[in-house]
């Protein structure tokens, strides 16, 4: 298994290795800490099937469910992310978001398999969310250390919910739940247990004030989080081919699909995994 940076801030392609022939506990430890230290790891011409790819979700946790976007009932674990041709609406995943961070405990990471690309468009970018924090100013780390912040489930909820005509994968997304609207506090800096690096968790899908603050008072410091923590040097621009697997951290990500793909038709292959949630992940920062 040969390890290859994508850019000087994180990211790895990691070549040599066929991860539908069965993967041996030491292949599974090489990737678990190829995770903790790359955040992004991607992986070309694999083809895995459902039950492969559910084999390589658990060399880093339980497979997770997806209350908001469930599979098929024979895989509920799977979501199935597409976009006909003939669509014309939002993407699933079309803004900067880490996974479901409105829930008590969100989703630790993600197996992601290509199976349908267009022939151009449709990369997912990621953002590394220890660089971001590495940059920001000493004062502001200051200010952020210790505190918590609210997310709130905006697009499966009532108060923030998308017009429906805007609404990726309508049917297949449960929408529309009071609970989404409830906030949830989480700390604003998390420790990645392995490593000791320090990373931001908030987003600007889900992140909607700091604890202590009104939405108003938070707007400037989250506004100002959001743009420096997806910085072009703090991310990296996935470009899909067939059997492509891309497996990220939550926790130490934010990432994007982007739509810029009409009249063409595209089908991801979706496992989220969970580990102990983020009580590990509050060390002091
Ligand atoms: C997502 O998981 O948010 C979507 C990723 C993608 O379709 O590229």
């Amino acid at each position: 298994m040969k390890t290859h940076p994508i850019t000087g801030a994180f990211g790895a392609e990691i070549t040599d290795v066929d991860l539908g022939a069965g993967l041996d506990q030491t292949c599974a430890d090489a990737l678990r800490l190829a995770l903790s230290e790359h955040l992004v790891l991607v992986f070309r011409d694999q083809f895995l099937s459902p039950e492969d790819q559910r084999a390589l979700v658990r060399v880093f946790g339980e497979p997770f469910v997806n209350p908001y976007g469930p599979g098929p009932v024979e895989h509920p674990d799977m979501t199935l992310v597409i976009k006909e041709a003939h669509e014309r609406t939002g993407v699933f995943g079309g803004g900067w978001h880490t996974d479901l961070s409105f829930l008590d405990h969100p989703p630790r990471g993600s197996v992601l398999c290509g199976v349908d690309i267009p022939p151009y468009g449709g990369d997912t970018m990621f953002a590394s969310q220890q660089a971001a924090w590495d940059t920001l100013a000493p004062p502001m780390k200051e200010f952020l250390n210790g505190r918590r912040a609210a997310h709130v489930g905006k697009p499966y909820g009532i108060r923030w919910a998308p017009p429906v005509e805007e609404q990726a994968m309508k049917g297949s997304t449960k929408r529309g739940d009071p609970d989404a609207d409830r906030e949830r506090m989480h700390p604003i800096v998390l420790t990645h247990p392995v490593t000791g690096r320090k990373g931001l968790y908030v987003n600007p899908t889900y992140t909607c004030r700091i604890d202590g603050l009104s939405e108003d008072e938070s707007r400037p410091i989250l506004e100002r989080l959001f743009a420096h923590s997806t910085l072009p040097e703090h991310s990296l621009r996935l470009r899909w081919t067939r059997g492509m697997v891309a497996v990220w951290d939550n926790y130490e990500t934010q990432h994007y699909a982007l739509n810029d793909y009409h009249g063409f038709r595209r089908e991801m292959r979706r496992i989220a995994f969970q580990t102990d949630g983020l009580e590990a992940w509050t060390g002091s920062a």
